[in-house]
């Protein structure tokens, strides 16, 4: 659970002693004592998180396999309390499944329990394709990923494409196969398809013995032990018996002959085609520990928790523009990933979320907010236990804290102590659908641009204003947004507008050293030239052709397809 008081044991409290940590300075230097201990159990703080984002095709299995993990770490008692966390993937015009959707979505955006020794931390991620700049933001915020991909349907588009922002981030992926008690493809050629799709090598950690209604179980390649199949759908499966000799006769008389036999041959043949599981290739994103399963069954999950808890990456330091901060930096520091508008329109005030990197972060404690150069406290952040929001003293790098908001926010934000420095790597990356928007009521002109502008940033779409007579196209990565701005823009702020599409095919942002291929470039493509929400210059390119000419016409200019020019450079 996430800490709502943090109890340290100070020095002179003896060893049932507690005090509750103020993280005022120490007064006097009979206090050192209490300091060292209060980096120590900082320390420990650290040590003990995981955070991390699920991640998957749509219907794969993400939200199923969510609450599973949350029953392991007893944050929820029965199975369908985040099912709703979902928005019908038809029913695009239902702005009540909109409306819905913001509303637990504040819930489940974080899901903190404890599991053994560990914190963890689930950052939810929204399966909707509409939704996927949301995802690729939460990704920033984890320090590694549970990808799920459905047994039958292998590698799937959103897969692909959400794979490639880890990829670009090194960050370290598990893969989850699941619904193993249906028929799918077969084991070998996943793996194949897996490395090939997704660029990555893999390593299986857990082996299925058959699948659909052969099904019999997962032989755990990790530790040794063997779970046999009962379909489950709610208890916790306490039948792991350790198994480290496949050659014993027990195997055939548990699992049959037939089956003993496949697993023998199948696990000698993983052994000979795989390297051994090394947790460094993991870490630094360069191998993915496959597990096989059925979320749904609560199958395959106990192994796959018990390793990530084993393997995963504590929380991990970001850059910055003045240099990396690690989480043992003493003074605190975060960043702002995401930005939820407060369900009743009424009160406009906002939940930012807070992604701690550095330090430790306290309530009703004044903190630097950089962009805005303005000192801010938080009398009410609140942590999140699932489905409930509870108020917290004090949090930790890993920890999402949510901040109520009335505005000062944007996603991107960076909070510290004082320093000048911000963090690096919050991407924007190009929108796929243009629209123009035009103000269908100009005596509400001001109320537009405010809720535009506040759209914005929350992070609802991107706004590119496009000279000359600046223009505001709206550029999204789905149809769905453009209803949520529409609707919102009228119930929220009582504007009225219209989209026109523009045919635009990317927006790609332009940096150059050449200042004069830059003026001739903006002098030929005047019509095509657009700012973004920092100012930045943006080519709007009409198809891929005039992207490709534009480059070949103008070499010393780079076009980027995130905002982030940095990440590109990283894969
Ligand atoms: P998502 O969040 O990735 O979109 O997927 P979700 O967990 O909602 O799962 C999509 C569907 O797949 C659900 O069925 C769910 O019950 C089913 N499912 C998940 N895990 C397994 C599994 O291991 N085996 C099988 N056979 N099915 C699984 P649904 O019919 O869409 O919803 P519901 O009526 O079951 O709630």
């Amino acid at each position: 659970m996430v800490v709502v008081a943090q109890l340290v044991r100070a020095p002179d409290c003896g060893s049932g002693g507690r005090r509750f940590e103020t993280g005022l300075p120490p007064k006097a230097s009979s206090d050192r004592g209490f300091f060292l201990i209060r980096s120590l159990s900082n320390e420990k703080e650290i040590a003990k998180r995981r955070t991390f984002g699920i991640i998957s095709h749509p219907d794969a299995g993400k939200t199923t396999l969510t609450e599973k993990l949350l029953l392991f770490g007893g944050a929820i008692q029965t199975a369908g309390a985040v099912k709703n966390n979902k928005i019908k993937k038809s029913a695009t015009s239902d702005f009540m499944d909109i409306e819905k959707q913001r509303g637990i979505s504040v819930a489940t955006s974080v899901m903190a329990f404890n599991y053994r020794d560990k914190q963890i931390n689930i950052l939810d991620t929204p399966g909707h394709k509409d939704f996927a700049e949301d995802t690729f933001r939460t990704l920033t915020a984890v320090d590694s990923v549970i990808l799920v991909v459905d047994v039958a349907n292998g590698v799937e588009e959103q897969t692909e494409k959400l794979m490639e922002v880890c990829r670009m981030r090194k960050t370290p992926v598990i893969i989850f196969i699941n619904k193993l008690d249906r028929d799918g493809k077969e084991s070998f050629d996943l793996l194949d398809e897996l490395e090939e799709k997704l660029q990555i090598h893999v390593r299986p950690l857990t082996w299925p013995i058959g699948m659909g209604d052969r099904f019999k179980g997962v032989y755990n390649l990790y530790n040794k032990s063997l779970n046999l199949f009962s379909p489950n759908k709610t208890g916790i499966s306490d039948d792991i018996q350790s198994f480290d000799d496949l050659g014993s006769d027990q195997l055939d008389e548990l699992i049959g002959d037939e089956a003993a036999a496949e697993l023998r041959e199948e696990v000698e043949m993983i052994e000979g085609v795989y390297d051994p599981f090394d947790q460094e290739e993991y870490l630094s994103g360069d191998v993915a520990p496959v597990f096989f399963g059925s979320a749904v069954n609560n199958f395959g999950v106990q192994e796959l928790l018990d390793i990530f808890c084993e393997i995963s990456p504590q929380p991990k330091g970001r850059d910055t523009d003045k240099g990396r901060k690690e989480p043992s930096d003493k003074k605190f520091s975060g960043f702002v990933f995401k930005i939820h508008a407060n369900l009743d329109p009424k009160h406009r005030d906002r939940i930012a979320f807070l992604r701690i990197v550095s330090g430790k972060f306290e309530r009703n404690t004044f903190y630097n907010h950089v962009r805005l150069e303005k000192r801010l406290k938080f009398p009410n952040p609140t942590s999140f236990m699932a489905q409930d929001k509870s108020v917290i003293d004090e949090a930790f790098p890993g920890d999402v804290v949510g901040l109520y908001d009335s505005g000062n926010f944007k996603i991107g934000d960076t909070l510290n102590e004082g320093d000048d420095f911000t963090f690096k790597g919050i991407p924007s990356f190009s929108p796929e659908i243009f629209m123009e928007l035009e103000n269908m009521d100009p005596m509400k002109s001001k109320q537009l641009d405010k809720g535009i502008h506040q759209l914005m940033d929350e992070g609802v779409a991107q706004l590119f204003i496009q000279q000359p007579g600046s223009r505001k196209i709206v550029g999204t990565v789905g149809q769905l947004q453009f209803e949520v701005i529409n609707y919102r823009l009228e119930h929220e702020y009582g504007a009225k507008c219209r989209f026109v599409p523009r045919n635009f095919f990317k927006a790609c942002w332009v940096t150059t050293d050449n200042e004069e291929q830059l003026k001739s470039f903006k002098t030929a493509k005047a019509n095509y030239i657009a700012t973004d929400k920092d100012d930045n210059l943006v080519f709007l390119a009409e198809t891929p052709f005039l992207l490709q000419m534009a480059e070949q016409d103008y070499p010393d200019l780079t076009f980027h397809k995130t905002s982030e020019f940095k990440l590109e450079t990283v894969s």
